[in-house]
């Protein structure tokens, strides 16, 4: 069974290939499947900033396209311990208000969360008539 630090180093690792060359906020994450397979995902900016694609969002869509939709914890790895934005968090709620989210830098997990904590009342598959 892998350990918080060692989703937060798979994290870390694949925050190098992320691509932001507008920013420069460079994002890893390591998404563990209940399964017990580990998906990562970097940002990936455009020219059109909009299109954008955050590092939780690129590890949510490779899972589910291998066939995963019941999740453990993600581990988010940023230079200052930034937190998941709005949308990954609704993204994320999609697949589990439990699921754990493990906020770091490479050098250090700064702080251990769930989905429902990070986002309160999140809409979800109930709201739809
Ligand atoms: N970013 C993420 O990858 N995840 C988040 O949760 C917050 C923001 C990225 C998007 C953009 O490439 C850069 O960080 C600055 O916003």
């Amino acid at each position: 069974m892998i350990t918080d630090e060692e989703l937060v180093a798979l994290a870390a690792r694949a925050r190098h290939a992320a691509y932001a060359p507008y920013s420069e906020y460079t994002v890893g994450a390591a998404l563990l499947s209940k399964s017990g397979k580990v998906y990562t995902g970097c940002n990936v900016e455009n020219a059109a900033y909009s299109l954008t694609i955050c590092a939780e969002r690129t590890a949510v869509a490779k899972a589910v396209s291998e066939g995963e939709r019941e999740f453990e914890a993600i581990a988010v790895v940023t230079a200052n311990g930034g937190t998941p934005c709005g949308a990954c968090r609704q993204v994320l709620a999609e697949f589990g208000l439990d699921m754990r989210v493990l906020i770091a830098t490479p050098k250090r997990l700064i702080r251990k969360e769930t989905v429902s904590s990070l986002l309160p009342g999140a809409f979800g598959a109930q709201n739809l008539p």
